[in-house]
C-alpha cells in the first residue's frame, strides 16, 4: 500500500521523497507508482489514474510510447555507457539544431539544472560580468545561482529562497517581477552594464502557467541588446512542448543561449545548453569555461530523445496533445461557471493550469492570490475519481499524444463531479 511505503520512506528520505514536488502536502501520503501506459499510471494501491503530470513534462508522447520503447530496447541490447563519443549524440544534436535555429553549437548534460547552471557560467565567462537577472517565480532548477525567489516545489513549500545559498551568491542574482517591463527596465538602468545575462522562462510554467504579455519576450531581448547582456531562454519545459521550434519560434525571438531538457531526453535524464558558435566556443575543452559529466550525452537519453523528436515531426502528436488541453481548459471554465465558482484558466499548447480567482492570472501575485485551498480540494476529489492533476496550483498540467477524446471525456466528467463535491 502507498501509505505503508510512505511511512517507510519517511524514515529514509527527507519528507519521504526524492524531490519536493512529489510530496503532496494536502494528502496523508503520495501514491506510489507501479507502472504506466499511455495516459495512465497504475499505483501500488491497484488504482488506474489519468496522468496530467507526465513526468512533469518530458512525456509528450505518453508513457511507454512504442517508438521510444523500441529504440531504447534495441540500444540496450548493445550496451549503455561508454565514456566516449557516439554517433547518436551527433544525430540528436543535429535534429535539435534543425528546429531550434538559434543553436549553432550545443553541449549535452544530464539535467535541466546543469543546463542552466552552465549557461549562466558561460554567460559570465563570455561577458566578464558577475550579475544575473532572473524573474520572480521562474524556476531554473536547484543550484545556487537560481534558488532565489524560485517557483515549482520551492513555491509550493514556501521556500522560494533556499537556506544554504550564501548571501554573497544570492546578491549576484537580481530578481524582478515577471511580465513587468518597467521593473526590468529600472533594474537594467541601475545595473544593466554589469549584468551577464537575463535568464527567463519564455512562458512561465513553474508558478502555475503564466503566459508572457504580448511582445514581452521581444522587449526583454531588446533590453539585453542595449546593455550588452546575454539573453538565456530557459526552454527546459517549453522546448519541443509548444512546437518544434520552442517558445523562441512562437515569439520570433533569437536568444543568445538556450537551455533544453525534459522532452529532448524522451523520459530519460537530459539537459542541454547551446547558442551561437561565438559564445559556445568558450566551453571546455575548446575554451576556458568548464563543463564535464560522466553521464553527459548518455546514449539511452539520446536514443529516446531522438525517437521522441521524430514522432513530434509527424505533427499528429502535437495535434492530439494540444486539442486535449484546449478541450479541458474550456470544460473547466464551463464547469466552474455552472458550479458558481470563479475559475480562470491559462493554456498554451499542451500545458494548462486553472485557478480559483475572480481576475485574470497574469503575474505571480495573481497566482499567489488565487485560492490554493480550493485547488487542492479539487485535486484530492479528482484523484478519488481516477484523475491525477498537477499536485499544486504552482505546477502545470501537461497533456500528451495519449490523451485522446475518451481520456478527456472521462476527465471532464470526473472534474464536473469534483467541482460539485467541493462546494
Ligand atoms: C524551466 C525549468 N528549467 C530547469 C529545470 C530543471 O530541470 P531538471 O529538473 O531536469 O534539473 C526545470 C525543472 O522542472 C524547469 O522547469
Amino acid at each position: 500500500m502507498s501509505s505503508d511505503l510512505f511511512k517507510l520512506a519517511s524514515t529514509i528520505f527527507p519528507g519521504g521523497v526524492n524531490s519536493p514536488a512529489r510530496a503532496m502536502k494536502h494528502l496523508p501520503n503520495p501514491f506510489y507508482v507501479r507502472s504506466a501506459e499511455g495516459a495512465y499510471l497504475f499505483t501500488e494501491d491497484g488504482e488506474k489514474l489519468i496522468d496530467y503530470c507526465m513526468g512533469f513534462g518530458p512525456l509528450i508522447l505518453g508513457h511507454r510510447h512504442p517508438a521510444v520503447l523500441r529504440a531504447v530496447q534495441n540500444w540496450l541490447e548493445r550496451d549503455w555507457l561508454y565514456g566516449a563519443p557516439t554517433k547518436l549524440e551527433i544525430d540528436e544534436a543535429r535534429k535539435i539544431m534543425d528546429h531550434v535555429r538559434s543553436i549553432e553549437m550545443i553541449r549535452f548534460v544530464s539535467t535541466g539544472t546543469e543546463a542552466t547552471m552552465n549557461a549562466i557560467r558561460l554567460a559570465r565567462g563570455f561577458t566578464g560580468r558577475k550579475y544575473i537577472i532572473k524573474f520572480e517565480g521562474n524556476f531554473h532548477g536547484s543550484h545556487d545561482y537560481v534558488l532565489v525567489k524560485a517557483g515549482s516545489g520551492a513555491a509550493t513549500w514556501g521556500t522560494p529562497t533556499s537556506a544554504g545559498v550564501p548571501d554573497e551568491a544570492a546578491k549576484l542574482t537580481i530578481v524582478v517581477p515577471y511580465n513587468d517591463l518597467d521593473a526590468l527596465e529600472k533594474a537594467m538602468q541601475e545595473r544593466g552594464d554589469e549584468v551577464a545575462a537575463i535568464i527567463m522562462e519564455p512562458i512561465a510554467a513553474n508558478y502555475g502557467l503564466i503566459p508572457p504579455r504580448e511582445g514581452y519576450v521581444k522587449e526583454v531581448k531588446q533590453l539585453t541588446e542595449e546593455h550588452g547582456t546575454l539573453l538565456i531562454l530557459d526552454e527546459v519545459v517549453t522546448g519541443f512542448r509548444v512546437g518544434l521550434e520552442g517558445a523562441q519560434g512562437l515569439f520570433g525571438v533569437k536568444p543568445d543561449l538556450t537551455t533544453l531538457g525534459k522532452i529532448i531526453g524522451g523520459g530519460f535524464p537530459i539537459g542541454a545548453f547551446g547558442g551561437s558558435r561565438e559564445i559556445m566556443k568558450l566551453v571546455s575543452p575548446l575554451g576556458p569555461v568548464y563543463n564535464a559529466g560522466t553521464f553527459n550525452a548518455h546514449p539511452v537519453s539520446m536514443v529516446a530523445g531522438l525517437a521522441t523528436i521524430k514522432e513530434l515531426e509527424g505533427e499528429q502528436a502535437y495535434a492530439i496533445a494540444n486539442e486535449a488541453a484546449k478541450r479541458l481548459g474550456e470544460a473547466i471554465i464551463d464547469i466552474g461557471g455552472r458550479a458558481g465558482l470563479d475559475v480562470w484558466v491559462n493554456r498554451v499548447a499542451s500545458m494548462f493550469q486553472f485557478y480559483f480567482t475572480k481576475k485574470p492570472v497574469e503575474s505571480t501575485r495573481d497566482v499567489a492570490e488565487s485560492n490554493e485551498k480550493m485547488y487542492l480540494k479539487v485535486h484530492a476529489e479528482a484523484l478519488k475519481r481516477g484523475v491525477y492533476l498537477a499536485p499544486s496550483q504552482y505546477e502545470v498540467n501537461f497533456t500528451s499524444a495519449a490523451h485522446d477524446r475518451d481520456v478527456v471525456d472521462y476527465t471532464i466528467r470526473a472534474l464536473e463531479e469534483s467541482f460539485k463535491a467541493i462546494k
